[in-house]
């Protein structure tokens, strides 16, 4: 059995004083860590008051992007050394979003899947088709190359830690969900890549979470799926009842 993990991405959202504010409001009302993984993944910005407030909290912090090397001319870039050090456990890679606006690609998320490793940081690989390759039935074919490019070079053992999201384009920020079906079917798709890749092993280790306008109203559907073993959560994800609710069902 997988263990839940259910993920905020505040995008860019957030002032610096409502980001510790938010851990510090649910800090007696999370799950214990033992039931679900519950992570934050901030703004750069709020990351070092989060990782201070969230010390004694059954709660990661994450960050959204990273660049691949450790240090040098990369004016505006945060290195995956800079984000171990201020003690963030976990790092969105190939968002789409930076994929659309900020030229990520397969191959750079390869090299970030590939450093997220070197700092012990767990990488969440997002991967996910736009609604003209679901409409050409592309979607398995397109996912899985995401895959396949983004976790190319990683051992094993690595491989074991990684959290998949999938996100179909589609359904982010657009209030239209995939349905549980839908989207366990390509998370299924998804772990039958990684055993006809790797091994069943890796297949039944690595944690698969859906993302796309994911709800109060609809995770616990979701979460009932053979497949789906979490949620990457955007909007739903800001405030702090509704952070709690999708939480509580992952535990
Ligand atoms: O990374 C999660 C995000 O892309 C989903 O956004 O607002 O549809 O939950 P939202």
């Amino acid at each position: 059995m997988r263990k839940p993990i259910i993920a905020g991405n505040w995008k860019m959202h957030k002032l610096a004083g409502e980001g510790a504010r938010f851990l510090m409001d649910l800090r007696e009302k999370l799950p214990e860590a033992e039931k679900v993984d519950t992570v934050v993944c901030s703004p750069y910005i709020h990351l070092p008051l989060l990782t201070e407030a969230a010390r004694d909290f059954p709660v990661s912090v994450g960050a959204q992007n990273m660049h691949f090397e450790d240090s040098g001319a990369f004016t505006g870039e945060v290195s995956p050394e800079m984000l171990k050090d201020i003690l963030v456990e976990y790092v969105i890679i190939g968002h789409s979003e930076r994929r659309e606006m900020f030229g990520e690609t397969d191959e750079s998320v390869n090299k970030k899947t590939r450093a997220s490793f070197n700092h012990g940081l767990t990488p969440i690989v997002c991967v996910g088709e736009s609604l003209e390759q679901r409409e050409n039935n592309e979607t398995f074919t397109f996912v899985e190359q995401q895959v396949k490019n983004g976790l190319d070079g990683v051992t094993e053992e690595q491989l074991k830690q990684v959290v998949i999201a999938y996100e179909p384009i589609w359904a982010i920020g657009t209030g239209k969900t995939a349905t549980s079906e839908e989207a366990n079917d390509v998370c299924a798709h998804i772990r039958q890549v990684l055993k006809d890749t790797y091994s069943e092993d890796v297949a039944q280790a690595v944690r698969i979470q859906y993302g796309g306008s994911v709800k109060p109203a609809n995770i616990d559907e979701l979460l009932s799926k053979s497949d789906i073993d979490g949620a990457l959560v955007g909007g739903a994800s800001l405030e702090e009842d509704s952070f709690l609710k999708l939480v509580e069902a992952g535990a």
